[in-house]
């Protein structure tokens, strides 16, 4: 008996610290580093992937079901680098009240990288114009103009950079042209740190920015072996009160650190059957009021196969993102 009340409370302890699960609709919808905006004159939410002319989804509801729905830059990019008809890592963003969707265009490994802007009205394929690069880099340098992403707060910045040195940041002067040469000021990661797909965001409810970024290794589609347990993807944050930084961990390590175990507090890692999250976006849901975390993960049961899209709702009311139903 005693037994079985024990065991039932442990029970109800891990069911209270379990991570839920991502919400149903986007376990059969391919994506990598996904980005979300909801237009409310279509009452729809529009996810933007990795791949091709950057792949459109759109859905009524946070739960799907999704529609593919065709591509941002269906004739590729006007920059005129390799890559440029295979854009990577969205970012979704409203300035000067349009539609504005940050891409890369780079190579696997390569450093000869550029960072460029479409903008729409409305968000719907057919309906972009593409403004060509932002931001470039080339070999030598010491961050990578990929993974973009822009907040507008007290000025409008450009967070950009991968690997490499880490994450860095540069204010723009309207939406397509920055204000300062890169790498500008260093938010996350160093040498040798695969920090990636830096977020920048700061909550309704909250006084803190929160730095978000991916730790690890991801496993790409055809993988035949993982990373060493714990060394896959994973989202970590740092917390500041500049958009600038700098930004701290849990434990008051700044994110720029290179100290073991690696600073940043963990967000959201492996669980069930999610297997190497990260690519992820956040976003202030208008419909539920709610905070939400995007992104992309493996099905631990189908590893080596492609990524899915994961959205949770996240809750700052401890002052740290935790992920909850
Ligand atoms: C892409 O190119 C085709 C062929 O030139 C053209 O018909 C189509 O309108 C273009 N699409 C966009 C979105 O520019
Ligand atoms: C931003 O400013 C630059 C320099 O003044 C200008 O060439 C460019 O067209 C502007 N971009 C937008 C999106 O208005």
């Amino acid at each position: 008996m005693k037994f079985s009340i024990l065991a039932s409370l442990v029970s109800l302890v891990s069911l209270a610290f379990a991570t839920p699960n991502p919400l149903p609709g986007g376990s059969s919808v391919v994506v990598r580093d996904p980005t979300i905006m909801y237009n409310p004159s279509l009452g729809k939410y529009f996810v933007f992937s990795t791949g091709g002319g950057i792949q459109i989804f759109t859905s009524t509801s946070l739960s799907g079901p999704w529609t593919s729905e065709g591509s941002v830059l269906p004739n590729c990019s006007i920059i005129n680098n390799p890559g440029n008809c295979n854009l990577w890592a969205p970012d979704i963003n409203i300035l000067y009240n349009a539609y504005v969707l940050y891409y890369s265009v780079s190579a696997l490994g390569s450093q000869n990288s550029a960072i460029g802007l479409a903008t729409s009205w409305t968000m719907e394929p057919g309906t972009w114009t593409d403004w060509g690069a932002v931001i470039t880099s080339s070999s030598g340098a010491i961050y990578n103009a990929i993974d973009g992403n822009v907040i507008n707060s007290n000025g409008i910045w450009l967070q950009f950079g991968s690997y490499w040195n880490g994450i860095f940041q540069v204010p723009l002067l309207n939406a397509s042209t920055a204000s300062a040469p890169p790498p500008g000021t260093h938010l996350a990661g160093y040498n040798g740190r695969p920090a990636e797909g830096g977020f920048l965001y700061k909550p309704p409810s909250s006084q803190y920015y929160f730095m978000f970024f991916s730790d690890g290794i991801t496993p790409l589609q055809g993988a035949t072996s993982r990373p060493p347990a714990g060394k896959e993807y994973k989202v970590l944050v740092g917390r500041g009160t500049s958009v600038n930084g700098p930004f701290y961990g849990q434990l008051g390590n700044d994110i720029t650190l290179n100290l073991d175990p690696p600073t940043g507090t963990l967000v959201l890692g492996s669980h069930d059957n999610i297997y190497a999250p990260g690519g992820q976006s956040i976003y202030h849901d208008p419909v539920s009021g709610r905070d939400i975390i995007v992104y992309h993960y493996v099905p631990n049961d189908a590893f080596g196969g492609p990524s899915y899209l994961g959205i949770n709702y996240l809750d700052f009311s401890s002052g740290w993102p935790v992920v909850v139903s």
